[in-house]
Parts: structure tokens; sequence; C-alpha cells
């Protein structure tokens, strides 16, 4: 089915399209046109976000308890839709099918987490200092919340902002990648019409980055935003949070890795390889959480790189509706910025891992192809040996089928590579050292930490976020975003009838400090 979608503001579909129309097609059959996407100008966000504005305060006005219930019913219409959303997301972004009910899994996840939260967004009764007065903390909504969230988890990440901004009582603005817009567009109508949500609650946005920085840059200007979630890469996050703190806000940033693997003496090899080839290739390296370079031990450094280069090899690429370890590429434009990062390659690298490197095409092929490699937009998995400290592939998130090898010496010098290209978002180690696993810890810049596991998949009720060029310390998932949905509000209740000054009118106990036990 050829969708046409548009943005929707206050309930009500936007007519024509400022911003002009654009098509999505299918990457792995580009033919296969997906949607016909009319977008909107800056004008039409800012209207989107005082939609939200005036929608806002009646939803935070509805029960906690109710707007948990509204959660649970989205949790439990995405699950009726599980087959369809899944398809969909495997249609437009490319992403191979089982990976993609395992994305639907993760709202439904999410879901379950907040329904509950409606119940609870607890706040506390704190002693006073002075009696016949009490102290207590509420959690307040914090406003109108935009989203802006990339493509390659064009559902999943989405509903880690969603559903608890609207759970904590907050209405919502939300633009989905310019090439996901069929499954921001269903998920957005599986949000209202699963939850019952009113009019104005969630707003949906189609428009280009450019545009949206514009649009949010008025809205911004006009208060009618309070908070931005962004997931994108590390140079618009840095714009992002540049904008929102001249609004003195602080942004909930979600951006690139540079995700190492180091790979110690102790490892079960071959478990190594198995994580390595997920963690790396899995998406077709187009994940946030992607591996970036495996740091292995100089001792094993031979054994590991000849079985992942084997594994590598015969790992299926092709029709993401088969079973493959990944399908093409999410558009167009990553195969383009993904054959620059290939430049990178210089003469003291060894290229594994593929026939060739670059795209696979009739010319240029890999063997054990899926399906016909001219018909989309699918690249060779290239393992990249020999990687230097300041060698730009070392350096740099290179999002796509690309994983660098370097070796180290001794733990200090493998920490201190995974934490050299200043990002900080995920890591893992590969040992069956107890020390080492806690030595690792204490000592990775990361915000995530896999012991034994991929760099990738995280579980959608733990903190999720990085450091560094990997975003600005906010935390998403579990009761960790609750604090970027909601401001703490304090209260004190004096009900002694008189003015008590705090610091001042307090009673002191008279101590004895000079007292000691007899000997
Ligand atoms: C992302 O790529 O932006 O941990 C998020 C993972 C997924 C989320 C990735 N659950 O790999």
């Amino acid at each position: 089915m050829n969708r046409n979608i548009t943005s929707i503001v206050d309930g009500v579909p936007v007519t024509g399209a400022p911003g002009g129309r654009i098509t999505s097609t299918n990457p792995a059959q580009t033919s296969e046109v997906v949607a016909e996407v009319s977008l909107g100008d800056p004008a039409t966000f800012v209207a989107a976000a005082r939609a939200a504005r005036e929608a806002q305060s009646a939803w935070a006005d509805v029960p906690a308890p109710v707007r948990g219930r509204a959660i649970a019913h989205i949790g439990r219409v995405v699950e009726a839709n599980a087959e369809s959303l899944a398809r969909l997301v495997t249609r437009e972004i490319g992403k191979p099918y089982a990976e993609a009910l395992g994305e639907v899994r993760e709202i439904a996840d999410t879901c379950d987490f907040f329904l509950g939260e409606g119940r609870r967004l607890y706040g506390q009764t704190v002693p006073s200092a002075m009696p016949d007065k009490q102290l207590f903390t509420f959690r307040n909504p914090v406003g109108v919340v935009g989203v802006i969230t990339a493509g390659n988890f064009p559902v999943a990440v989405p509903s880690w902002y969603l559903v608890p901004a609207l759970l904590c009582g907050n209405a919502v603005v939300w633009k989905p990648a310019d090439y996901s817009p069929a499954c921001g567009a269903a998920l957005a109508e599986l949000f209202v019409r699963g939850g019952g949500l009113p009019d104005g609650v969630l707003n949906l946005v189609m428009a280009d980055g450019e545009t949206t920085f514009a649009g949010l840059k008025q809205a911004l200007g006009e208060g009618y935003i309070d908070k931005v979630g962004f997931t994108g890469s590390s140079a618009v996050g840095a714009r992002i949070g540049e904008l929102t703190g001249r609004h003195l806000q602080s942004a909930c940033l979600e951006l690139g890795g540079k995700n190492p693997m180091v790979v110690t003496p102790s490892a079960e090899l071959d478990l190594a390889v198995e994580a390595a080839l997920f963690s790396g290739f899995g998406t077709a390296g187009q994940r946030c959480t992607s591996l970036g370079t495996v740091i292995v031990h100089e001792s094993i450094h031979d054994d590991f790189v000849a079985r992942f280069d084997k594994a590598t090899r015969q790992a299926t690429v092709g029709d993401p509706f088969s079973d493959v370890v990944f399908g093409p590429m999410l558009d167009e434009k990553f195969a383009g910025r993904f054959g620059d990062y290939l430049e990178w390659i210089q003469p003291h690298h060894s290229v594994l891992g593929s026939t060739a490197t670059g795209r696979i095409t009739a010319a240029n092929p890999r063997e054990g192809f899926l399906g016909d490699p001219d018909a989309g937009v699918f690249c060779h998995p290239t393992i990249v040996d020999g990687v230097r400290e300041d060698d730009a592939i070392f350096r740099n998130e290179t999002f796509g089928p690309l994983v660098g090898v370097t070796t180290y010496r001794d733990l200090d010098e493998a920490i201190r590579l995974a934490n050299a290209p200043g990002y900080g978002l995920s890591s893992a180690i590969y040992t069956t050292e107890p020390a080492e696993v806690f030595a690792f810890r204490r000592g990775i810049s990361a915000g995530m930490v896999s012991v034994n596991n991929s760099t990738s998949g995280a579980e959608a009720h733990l903190p999720f976020g990085g450091n560094g060029k990997s975003g600005n310390g906010s935390r998403q998932s579990g009761v960790w975003v609750l604090d970027q949905f909601t401001r703490w509000q304090s209260m004190n209740w004096d009900y002694s009838g008189r003015l008590q000054k705090a610091q001042m009118d307090v009673t002191e106990l008279t101590p004895d400090e000079s007292f000691r036990l007899a000997d």
C-alpha cells in the first residue's frame, strides 16, 4: 500500500505542502514507493507547538493513573498491530524483519514499564526542621516537549520519548526522520487512536532537518516549547544544545557513538566473534550503539581476526524479509556518506570481511548475497584491521557496516584506547576475569557497559544515554527518564499559626561533646 502522509496539527491533517513533496522508497527495492509525503515549513512546526501549548494543561489535569491507562492501551494496540508495523519498518528502512519485530516489542516494553508509573509518579513527604510544618515534593510536567528523532529506530526510539513525556502530562510535537515518514505517521496514529489522546496532545510534523531547526528556533522564541528531545548526530545535537541553551533549557540528547569492544586473552573467542558480527554489522552498522572498534589483546589478535573475517564472509546479506544479518542502508544518503568513510582506509590497513568494498552490485558482487543487489542500496561489510589511534577511522563514528580492529598490551592501554575518540555511549568487554570487568567499568567513559554481550541491544528499562560527544548526560528509559519530562516542585506548609523562620527559629539540643567513656 502506498500512503499519503502529511503533518497533523491539533488533530487535523495539514493541507498543502509548504515545504514541498517527497517520496519515501523501499531501500531494498528503490523502485517501490512506500509513501508520498507533504512537508511542512517552519510555520507548521510553530503551529504544532502552539496547539500543544493550548492542549497541555487539560492533559496535565487528567489524573496520572488515567494517563497510565492510555499508555496501557497504546501498548496493547501496538502489540495487536505488531506484524504490520514491523513490515512497514522493514519496507521503509530495510531493517531485517526479525529485528523490526524486536523494535516493535521495545515499544510495548516501554508502555508496560510506564503504565504502572501512572499510579506511582511519586513525590515525597520530607520532615521539616520546625514543628507544625510539613515539606513535600511533587513532579510537575515540563510543558510542551519537541521531539526530533532519527530513522534507524523509526518507532522504538520515538516511543522512549513519547511514552514518558505523555505519561508525565506533557503535550508533544514530534518530527520523525524524513526518510521514515510512513513509520512516523503509523506510530502517531497508533498513539492517538490507541490512547484516545485529545486533539493537540500529540502533534506530528513532517519536515526536513533545516526547516525543523528554523521552526524550533521560532517556537522557542515564542515560548511554546519547554523541552527538546533529540536523537541523531553529534554535530546536529551540538546545534540543538546551543539553541536550547540560549533559552536556558537543557535538551535530552542521544547522539553518536564510537563504541569499543575489548577482547581480552581470557575471552571466549567464538562468543566475542558472534557479538562483533551482530553489533558491528546488525542493522548494517547503523545503530548509535553499533560496534566501532574491536580492541583485541595482541596475543590473540591473529586468531580473533581470522575468525571474525570468516564469520563476516559467511554472513548472509540481502533481502531484509529473509533471514539475513543485515539488509540495505536506511536510505541512499547513508550509502553516500558511508562511501566517504571508506575513503579513510589507508595503505597501512588490511581490509577483510567481504569480496569487495563499497556498494554491492552485480558488477561489485558479494558472495552469497540474497536477492538483487542492483534493486536496492546495499553495502559490503568491511573489517579494517590495523587501525591506529590517530586514524580518522579510529576517531570518528562511521555509521554503516564498518568495524575497525586494533590491539593493546595491558588493560590500562585498552581502556585508554576505548575512551580516546571522545564519545561515550556504549562499550563492551569480553573476559572471564571479574577484576578486569570492574577495572573496565570504572575506567570507561561510556554510559553503558556490556560484559560478554554486544555493544548494541540495550534493554528498554535501564538508563540509556552517553557522555562526551554522545550526549550531555541526559538518560532515557526506566525511572531515570522521569527527570527529563518532569520538574521537581517543593512545597512547605506551616500550620503553627506563626511565622517560623528557616535556619533561625530552629530549636537546638545541647550536646556534651567533651564526654568520653571511662577506660
Ligand atoms: C539508536 O540507535 O539510536 O541498544 C538506539 C540498542 C537499541 C537502541 C539503539 N535498543 O541498540
